[in-house]
C-alpha cells in the first residue's frame, strides 16, 4: 500500500493508506484524532472541515494521498495542551454557540479561517462564510455571536442567549 506522511498540528505523522483514503478518515483512524467528525461524507456539512497549509478543507473532500507533505491543523491543535480552550472556541462556550456540538469542530476551524482572512467580519460575512458548515442545533445566531466577539466586535443584538 502506499505511504503518505504530513505534518499535523505541528507533528510528522506517516502512514500505510489505500488510495481510496479519504483525509478525514486518514485523521480519524490512522493518526487518531477524532475531535474532527463525518457529517455526511459528501461535503456537504462542513463537520470535517480542517486547515491544510493554512486554508479551509473539508476533509472528506479529498484523498489522504493528496495531503503528502501538506501541514494539516485539527480541532485538537486549537487551544492548549492543558485543555485551556482558544479564543475562538472560549467564544462559542462563552455565547452558547453549541449544542450537541456535532458540527462544532467545523465551525471553529471555519470561524479561524474566517478571522484570518478577514478579522473584523460584519454578521453579513460571517453568515456567508459559514454556509458551507451546517447546524442542526442552533439556529446558527449564537454561533455567528460567538464570532462576532471573538473578533473584538460588538454582538449586541445579534441573538437571544
Ligand atoms: Fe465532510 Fe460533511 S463530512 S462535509
Ligand atoms: Fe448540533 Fe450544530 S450544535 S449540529
Amino acid at each position: 500500500m502506499p505511504q503518505v506522511s504530513m505534518t499535523v498540528n505541528g507533528k510528522n505523522v506517516a502512514g500505510e493508506i489505500e488510495g481510496r483514503t479519504l483525509r478525514v478518515d486518514f485523521l480519524r483512524e490512522n493518526v487518531g484524532l477524532t475531535g474532527t467528525p463525518v457529517g455526511c461524507d459528501t461535503s456537504q456539512c462542513g463537520a470535517c472541515l480542517v486547515h491544510v497549509d493554512g486554508k479551509a478543507v473539508k476533509a472528506c473532500s479529498i484523498f489522504a494521498g493528496e495531503a503528502e507533505g501538506a501541514e494539516i491543523a485539527t480541532i485538537e491543535g486549537m487551544g492548549e495542551a492543558d485543555g485551556t480552550l482558544d479564543y475562538v472556541q472560549q467564544a462559542f462556550q462563552d455565547h452558547h454557540g453549541l449544542q450537541c456540538g456535532f458540527c462544532t469542530p467545523g465551525m471553529v476551524m471555519s470561524a479561524h479561517a474566517l478571522l484570518k482572512e478577514n478579522p473584523k467580519p460584519s454578521e453579513a460575512e460571517i453568515r456567508h462564510y459559514l454556509q458551507g458548515n451546517i447546524c442542526r442545533c442552533t439556529g446558527y445566531h449564537n454561533i455567528v455571536k460567538a464570532i462576532m466577539v471573538a473578533s473584538g466586535q460588538d454582538a449586541t443584538g445579534i441573538a437571544a442567549e
